[in-house]
Order: C-alpha cells, then sequence, then structure tokens
C-alpha cells in the first residue's frame, strides 16, 4: 500500500516535470483549431510589428503562468474533482499557449527568455494557494481569469487595427478565459480577500512590464 502510495507520488512529480518542460521548452500542440486561419496576415510596419510581438509574448508568458498555476494547486489539492478541475484548466490553456507561440513566430520574434523563471514563481504560487485549501485553489482560478480577461481587453484596443490574426486567437481567449472562472465560480471557489488580488495585479504589471521587452 505504502509502495503504491510511493509510486503514485513520483509518477505525479515526473508528470509535472515533463509539463514543466514542454511548457518552457518545447512546442505543446492546440487541439482545437488556430481560430487566426482565415484570417490574412498583413505585413505589419516595423514599429507595429514590435508592438504586436510585445503584446503577444505578455499573452505567451500570461499562459505559461497559468499552467504553473495550475499544475502547482493540482500537485496539492486535496479533493480530486478539484484536481481534476485544475488539470483540465490547464489543459485549455496549452491551446492558448500553442496560439500564442505561433503567432509569435509569425511577427518573426521569441517567446520570453525569462519563462523559466516565470514558470517556477507562478507554480510555487499555486503550491501555496493549494495548501490553503480547495476554496482557495478555485478562489484563485477565478481571480486569475477574471484578471486575464481585463487584461486581454486592454490587449483588443491596443494591437494594431491590421493584426487581425492576434485579435482572432485573443477573442477566442478571452472567452475561454471568462469561461474558466465561470466554472471555477461554480465549483465552490471563496473569494479572496485584499490584499491579495491587488498583490496578484501588481505582480502581472511587473511581470507584463518585463515579459513586453525580454
Ligand atoms: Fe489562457
Ligand atoms: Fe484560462
Amino acid at each position: 500500500m505504502e509502495t503504491t502510495r510511493r509510486l503514485s507520488r513520483i509518477d505525479r512529480i515526473l508528470d509535472d516535470a515533463q509539463r514543466a518542460l514542454e511548457t518552457v521548452l518545447g512546442s505543446p500542440a492546440a487541439v482545437r483549431p488556430n481560430p487566426a486561419a482565415g484570417q490574412p496576415d498583413v505585413v505589419l510596419e516595423e514599429s507595429e510589428r514590435r508592438h504586436a510581438a510585445g503584446l503577444m509574448r505578455v499573452n505567451h508568458v500570461g499562459e505559461v503562468c497559468a499552467q504553473a498555476l495550475y499544475c502547482g494547486q493540482a500537485a496539492v489539492a486535496r479533493d480530486p474533482a478539484t484536481r481534476a478541475h485544475l488539470l483540465e484548466a490547464a489543459q485549455e490553456e496549452t491551446d492558448h499557449l500553442a496560439w500564442c507561440a505561433g503567432r509569435l513566430v509569425e511577427l518573426q520574434d521569441r517567446p520570453s527568455l525569462l519563462n523559466p523563471l516565470w514558470y517556477a514563481s507562478s507554480f510555487s504560487i499555486g503550491v501555496l494557494a493549494g495548501l490553503r485549501g480547495d476554496g482557495w485553489n478555485l478562489g484563485f482560478v477565478v481571480e486569475t481569469e477574471r484578471q486575464v480577461e481585463a487584461h486581454i481587453d486592454e490587449n483588443l484596443a491596443s494591437l494594431p487595427a491590421a493584426d487581425s490574426r492576434s485579435r482572432a486567437i485573443l477573442e477566442v481567449m478571452k472567452e475561454d478565459e471568462a469561461r474558466h472562472a465561470d466554472n471555477a465560480q461554480a465549483a465552490g471557489a471563496r473569494i479572496l480577500p485584499p490584499p491579495v488580488p491587488s498583490i496578484m495585479s501588481a505582480a502581472s504589471r511587473v511581470m507584463k512590464a518585463i515579459a513586453y521587452r525580454v
């Protein structure tokens, strides 16, 4: 019995490590079709291309962080239903990750060089949140998804008008994030007390400022 439990814990750790490596170094494949398919790939002015690439790099980092956060939370979730919920959300973020990575290639740019750091810090935050209990776990999902949704809105307003490919991707992502928040809410999320939401928002502002450039 003890050996089985130890083996399943080792399995989980190996799973987590594999997912981390795939997210940070690999090119995870999307399950759903790319929303940008069918949109024209317009050649942007250099300043517009750089701006669009900066925004899409930030979005890509956001997805790396979402994966890491949910995997960290899932690693310590007590209730199997919460764990399944978190891993399902992480799986859906894989599409977003792949679409943002693909758009960065089209924009002749690259993901953030600091992705291993973003992943490690978000995974740690996820573990800390998860250790507080499943209500907190889901509360973190709701707050994260709502903040990402607001951030995507800002991006949609800021993208160059001609960049309909990035816009198509972000519109689908926004719908998905809203659904992730609603699902977590329905699954029993607790409302995070102040100053947690403000700290999360301040941390994501720092991340966005850095990832836009590096
Ligand atoms: Fe996402
Ligand atoms: Fe999401």
